[in-house]
This record gives structure tokens, C-alpha cells and sequence, in this order.
């Protein structure tokens, strides 16, 4: 038997800040010598994060990725022929399964398109680009991995012919912080031209019984995506985090209103980075926020894109109301 080995059609650039570990060590720093402790949460998301990502999605308590999964099916024929997009950016793509039903449309009737997935994790650009060539023949994937807070200049330039749709889904948009969102927005609207279209998924606000056992889920699965960041700097920053003496705290907070995970220090005790040459003290019962996961209203969404210069041209919610996407351009004559 022969084995023929066929040049893959995808291509994944590393930014080198990326890799460099760099910017983790100054944010450990800063978030750990802080009076009330944090950490930023892109750094939940290396491989084993990642992973766990995956697994919240499948949960039964988890219905934002099933929601906005059944939104994204039925408007991804509309979305392909109304914009004739020739690419799909997608920023912190993960296992990018929200876009295989946008890109199957795109491609509907043979379209030449490229995927563009932009992730923080270059083991989840690799896994879900070579399983999308594999399932889409014909697709092109352009990965990047980088920080799209930071490296959204790595992007390759938009498609000469036809139109770019940048996706923002999962909700991710809510784990900013509130100052950041509308500069984020408006960075990601340098990156559209007349007749492009920002496509951002994001979970509505509404009953607490709902939305916490989302982040408190009964497999302790979230528990353990959370304590991941510790593993991560236990070995990117040589720490003796004891994960096993952290806690797992998912807090609802109607006044933004969002969720705040955060880890509780089970007992007082001494942490060291040798990595960064750093000694940190808990107390017992004391909380590091690991991450907010805002919930929105169509309002509230309104209001950053026109804090960002865009415009919400199209609302869609799954029938219960509790996830939406948006469909969104340039506002007034850049449109
Ligand atoms: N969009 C996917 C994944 C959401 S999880 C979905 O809806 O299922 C959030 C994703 O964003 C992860 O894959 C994580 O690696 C990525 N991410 C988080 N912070 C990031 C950052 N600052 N820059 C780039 N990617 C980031
Ligand atoms: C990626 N992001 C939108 C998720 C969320 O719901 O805020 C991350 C997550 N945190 C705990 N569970 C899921």
C-alpha cells in the first residue's frame, strides 16, 4: 500500500509574544500582588484548558453553546447570501465548532472562502484546522495565535473579492472587563470595510437559577477548568500552587449583572514562583477572581457598538431568549 501524504491546506502563525511567556509573568505579578488578587482569564486556555473548555460546552447545565449553536444554524444560510463573504475571522475561534455551520453555507455552491481562527491556544488552532480541512474539502485555514486584545495587526489582509465576517461568539465578549470592550470593539472595526459584517454572540441577562449552575456545574467540571490556571503557573512560572487547596467559588452579581468565578483559598498558606522570584500570601477563606462572564441586554449591546462605530443591523435569540447573536457594521456611511 502507498501512502500519499498531501500538503495540508492550512497554515498556523505563532506571534511570538504568544509563546514567550513574557506577559504571563508580569500579569502573575501584578494580579497576584494586588490587595484584592486576580488573574486574567485567557490563561485558563492552554491545552488541558482548552480541553475543559470543550467539556463545559457538552454539559446539560451549560445551554450558552447549544443556544447560540441552534441561532448560528439558522442564520447561517441567510448571513452567506446576503454578504457574499469570502472570509470567516473568527476571534478566540477554540475548537471553532460554531463555525463549521457558517462556513458549510459560505462554501454552499462551491464559494472559494478562507477560515481565519484567531486563539490564544496554538493546540486548539492546530486540532480544529486540521479536522475542518478534513470536513469542509476545499476550505483554506489561515490560523493565527496570538492575544486578540493585543495582536490583532498579525491578521492576514482582508480577501480582495468578496466580504469579510469577523465572529465574536461564545460570549467571550462579557469576559472583558467593562472598560475594555468598546476599544476592543473598535479595534475589531478597523478590521471591516463597507458591507462586512461583525457577527458577536452574547448571554442575556436574566434568572441567577439559571445562569449559575452554568459556572457551578454538578460534574465539577468548571471547578476544575478554573483551578487550571493554577496548574498553568505552577509549570510556566516553576509555583507550588497546592490546586487541591483552592476552592472553586461561581458568584452572581445582579449589579453588572455577571457572574465572578474566583478560587478560595482553603486554608492560610505561602505560595512561591520561582519563576518570577516571587513569595504570595492567602489567608484562609480568601478569593483571587479569576474571571467575570457579563450578561447583556440588546440595549447594553447597542451601546458598546455605538461606543465602537458600528451598527446592529440584525438581533437573533434561541426561542427561550437567553443568548443572542448580533449582526453588526460600520456605522452611518462607512457601511
Ligand atoms: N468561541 C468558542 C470558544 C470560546 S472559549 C466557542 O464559542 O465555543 C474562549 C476562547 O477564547 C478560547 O479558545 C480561548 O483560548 C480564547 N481566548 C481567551 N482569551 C483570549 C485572548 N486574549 N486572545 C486570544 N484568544 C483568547
Ligand atoms: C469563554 N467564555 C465565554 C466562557 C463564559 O461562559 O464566560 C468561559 C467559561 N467560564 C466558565 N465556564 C465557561
Amino acid at each position: 500500500m502507498t501512502t500519499v501524504l498531501a500538503a495540508l491546506p492550512y497554515r498556523i502563525d505563532v506571534h511570538p509574544a504568544a509563546a514567550s511567556g513574557a506577559e504571563l509573568a508580569e500579569d502573575a505579578r501584578a494580579g497576584l500582588c494586588a490587595p484584592f488578587k486576580e488573574l486574567p482569564p485567557k490563561y485558563f486556555y492552554d491545552e488541558r484548558g482548552s480541553e475543559l473548555f470543550e467539556r463545559i460546552t457538552e454539559l446539560p447545565e451549560y445551554y450558552q453553546a447549544r443556544s447560540e449553536l441552534s441561532v448560528l444554524r439558522g442564520i447561517a444560510p441567510m448571513l452567506a447570501a446576503g454578504h457574499e463573504p469570502a472570509e470567516l475571522v473568527e476571534l478566540g475561534s477554540g475548537a471553532s465548532r460554531k463555525a463549521e455551520p457558517l462556513l458549510a453555507a459560505m462554501m454552499d455552491g462551491g464559494a472559494d472562502v478562507r477560515y481565519t481562527p484567531f486563539d490564544v491556544c496554538p493546540e486548539v488552532l492546530l486540532s480544529s484546522a486540521s479536522r475542518l480541512v478534513l470536513r469542509l474539502p476545499g476550505l483554506r485555514v489561515h490560523a493565527v495565535a496570538g492575544d486578540f486584545a493585543r495582536h490583532l495587526h498579525e491578521l492576514p489582509p482582508p480577501p480582495e473579492r468578496g466580504a469579510r465576517i469577523v465572529a465574536f461568539l461564545g460570549g467571550t465578549i462579557g469576559n472583558l472587563a467593562p472598560e475594555d470592550r468598546a476599544p476592543f470593539l473598535r479595534e475589531v472595526a478597523d478590521l471591516l470595510r463597507p458591507g462586512d459584517a461583525l457577527l458577536l454572540g452574547t448571554d442575556l441577562a436574566g434568572d441567577p437559577a439559571r445562569i449559575v449552575p452554568a459556572y457551578d456545574d454538578a460534574q465539577g467540571v468548571t471547578a476544575e477548568f478554573n483551578r487550571n490556571v493554577l496548574r498553568v503557573l505552577n509549570r510556566e512560572l516553576d509555583a507550588d500552587f497546592d490546586v487541591g487547596a483552592f476552592s472553586h467559588v461561581a458568584r452572581y452579581d445582579p449589579g453588572p449583572p455577571w457572574i465572578e468565578m474566583r478560587l478560595r483559598s482553603l486554608r492560610r498558606q505561602t505560595v512561591t514562583l520561582r519563576g518570577i522570584d516571587l513569595t504570595v500570601e492567602f489567608a484562609e477563606g480568601e478569593e483571587m477572581r479569576t474571571e467575570i462572564s457579563c450578561k447583556f441586554t440588546r440595549e447594553a449591546v447597542e451601546e458598546m457598538y455605538a461606543q465602537a462605530g458600528l451598527e446592529l443591523v440584525e438581533w437573533h435569540t434561541d426561542p427561550r431568549g437567553w443568548f443572542a447573536v448580533s449582526v453588526a457594521q460600520l456605522a452611518g456611511p462607512g457601511r
